[in-house]
């Protein structure tokens, strides 16, 4: 009796635990924000080695009494894999010294590949302002949290608010940068024999000058919304077009579509890719779709990829009408469309790359 007593206390326990961690993981977030806004990463690469806690207080600007917060501070991140303790050895904090781990490099703001303006726009407060109205929206028949909490689309919104617009463009371009990087090494296949692209939704054009850049027989229209590429200069090679995919999109040898689908729920993407068919060849004159986005459980076995998976479909609910995906999900669409084949290369870590044929 005793034992299954003991057993039902550490059952509560461990309950209340799990809560608490469900409760808080939002520190998480906001810790690494407040490291990113105060240049963390960038001053201890700037260091160049192990940096001493009272080091990093002095080059920070703050005051000597500031040394225990920022020790609270980085005892957290350390937690969480952002940097790395290197013990003093003795009880000094002072003493102790940190470095970058991988994950953190790619926060600071001279690293090419860096996500960091991805980091300040989602945790921006009219971003996550609709996560507190989802339960309210649930009781509605508001389109989305975000329409609940701001009354306005998400694209509406951001051809309203410039400082959204700046924000969230910055972050899909620092976004693209890295996608580039793997797609032009690992997956030059995709564009080999291409002679145009139409990058539908392709934002600021970071993908598509990258494109550009590495395929320079191929030409490229980068294709957005009106206030995303209005005033933006093309090249040799490279064109900005602006319209409504949901009208017409310009014709192409291939469409590419980079994080765009997940926006949309099946019958949007049903009208969005009834006019990307139309939009390129048949399948014998080398027509298709690349698509870049997530396929939900290609990854099976891995769970913390398929809770980051599970994130952004929450994400796509509270912000915008779209969703993830799971194979079976892609595979009903294309064939609705009228697409004949697709083949899913999940090269890119959470996210796949579709090739689908008319
Ligand atoms: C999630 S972002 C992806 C941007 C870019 N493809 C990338 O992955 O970096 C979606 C893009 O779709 C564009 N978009 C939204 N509605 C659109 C429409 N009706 N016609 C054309 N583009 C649209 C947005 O302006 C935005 O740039």
């Amino acid at each position: 009796m005793a034992l299954q007593n003991d057993e039902l206390s550490k059952e509560l326990l461990d309950s209340q635990a799990h809560i608490w961690n469900h409760v808080f993981s939002f520190i998480n977030s906001m810790s690494l924000k407040c490291a990113v806004e105060l240049h963390i990463p960038d001053i201890i690469n700037r260091h160049g080695s192990s940096m001493l806690l009272s080091e990093l207080v002095k080059a920070l600007g703050l005051k000597h009494e500031r040394t225990h917060f920022v020790y609270r501070l980085m005892r957290i991140l350390v937690h969480s894999g952002f940097f790395v303790k290197q013990s003093a050895g003795n009880d000094d904090v002072e003493e102790e010294g940190y470095l970058l781990a991988p994950a953190s490099r790619l926060l600071i703001k001279n690293e090419p590949l860096n996500v960091r303006p991805y980091l300040l726009a989602m945790l921006d407060p009219m971003l996550l302002d609709p996560w507190q109205h989802m339960s309210e929206w649930f009781q509605k028949d508001d389109v989305n949290p975000l329409y609940t909490t701001h009354g306005r689309m998400f694209w509406d919104l951001a051809s309203h608010e410039p400082k959204l617009n700046e924000l969230f463009n910055g972050a899909m371009a620092s976004e693209a940068r890295l996608v580039a990087s793997v797609i032009l090494k690992h997956c030059r296949g995709v564009f080999e024999g291409l002679d145009s692209i139409v990058d539908v939704g392709g934002g600021i054009g970071t993908l598509t000058k990258a494109i550009v850049e590495g395929f320079p027989d191929i030409k490229c229209i980068c294709f957005d919304l009106p206030h995303v590429v209005n005033g933006l200069v093309g090249s040799k090679n490279l064109s900005y077009v602006g319209g409504d995919m949901f009208q017409a999109i310009p014709t192409a040898h291939a469409v590419l579509l980079k994080w765009i689908l997940h926006d949309w729920n099946d019958e949007e993407c049903m009208k969005i890719l009834k006019k990307c068919k139309e939009a390129i060849p048949s399948r014998e004159n080398g027509g298709k779709l690349i698509i870049i986005d997530m396929v939900v459980k290609a990854h099976e076995g891995e769970h913390e990829l398929l809770k980051t998976q599970l994130f952004f479909d929450m994400l796509m609910m509270t912000t915008l009408t779209g969703r993830e995906r799971s194979e079976d999900d892609w595979a009903k669409l294309f064939l609705d469309v009228g697409f004949s084949d697709y083949k899913i290369n999940p090269i890119l870590g959470l996210r796949s790359l579709i090739e689908v044929y008319p």
